[in-house]
């Protein structure tokens, strides 16, 4: 399976930190807030990984993680010439794919867990499509997972009624029916392509399999608490591996 990493967007729930900066360079305790997505590839097995950032920091993903040595990875990289939203980053890696499925993860999301084993239950699966759920507190803010019986029905983009509390991460796995699926997407109310109307072509399809996350799960991009909550339980981390 192949890596993708989306980092595009301009951050704006962060300025002003990201005025200058990409959002996805901002410090997460000890480390720029995309070593940890790239972590989480490599902890599951994946080193052939493509990075899609935007026009006006492309240089700065570049001169940071060069060829991906020393993450014991791969790097290529992609430009996103307009921020048109996460399924338009990632329509630009179909060449890169090889039509191999990919584990998607979107740049600013932080994992307490090693998901290598989902990721070969991935590999297995025949078609389709898996995503990762986590219970949050501002459900509005995120995609919601509706779920019967254990068998995810729907999902809903930032729903404005209570719909639960049960999230989808920024960590997908796709097969290579994703390509076809980016084709037919049209922009959202935000004027984005919406990486749930992808996940919703797989649920309706009935191939969408799904994992709740144990650990922690931190999307540092959502808002600044959303960063410093991040960063807390990275420092938390940190300090339970030295003792
Ligand atoms: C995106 C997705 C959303 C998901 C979230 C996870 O939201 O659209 O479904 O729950 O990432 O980080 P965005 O960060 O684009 O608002």
């Amino acid at each position: 399976m192949k890596g993708i990493i989306l980092a595009g967007g301009n951050g704006t729930r962060l300025s002003p930190l990201t005025k200058v900066t990409n959002k996805h360079l901002l410090p997460v305790y000890d480390r720029p807030m995309i070593y940890y997505p790239i972590q989480t590839l490599v902890d599951a097995g994946i080193t052939e990984i493509m990075i899609v950032s935007g026009k006006g920091h492309a240089g700065h993903f570049l001169e940071l993680l060069r060829s991906g040595s020393e993450f014991g990875a791969h790097f290529s990289y992609g430009v996103q010439e307009e921020a048109g939203g996460i399924a338009q980053a990632l329509s630009l890696c179909e060449d890169f794919s090889d039509h191999k499925k990919v584990m998607v993860i979107l740049g600013d999301n932080i994992l307490e867990d090693n998901i290598r084993a989902a990721a070969q239950a991935f590999e297995k699966q025949d078609r389709g499509a898996k995503v990762f759920l986590h219970s949050v507190e501002h459900p509005q803010h995120y995609g919601i997972a509706l779920l019967e019986h254990n068998k995810l029905t729907k999902i809903v983009e930032k729903p404005k009624e209570n719909l639960g509390n049960l999230a989808v991460t920024g960590v997908y796995m796709y097969d290579s029916q994703v390509w076809d699926v980016v084709k037919t997407l049209k922009p959202s109310g935000r004027g984005e392509l919406e990486i749930t109307d992808v996940n919703n072509f797989y649920v309706q399809q009935g191939t969408m399999t799904h994992e709740v996350l144990n650990g922690w799960w931190g999307d540092g991009g959502e808002s600044v608490d959303s960063l410093l909550e991040a960063a807390n339980l990275v420092a938390a981390k940190r300090r339970q591996q030295k003792s």
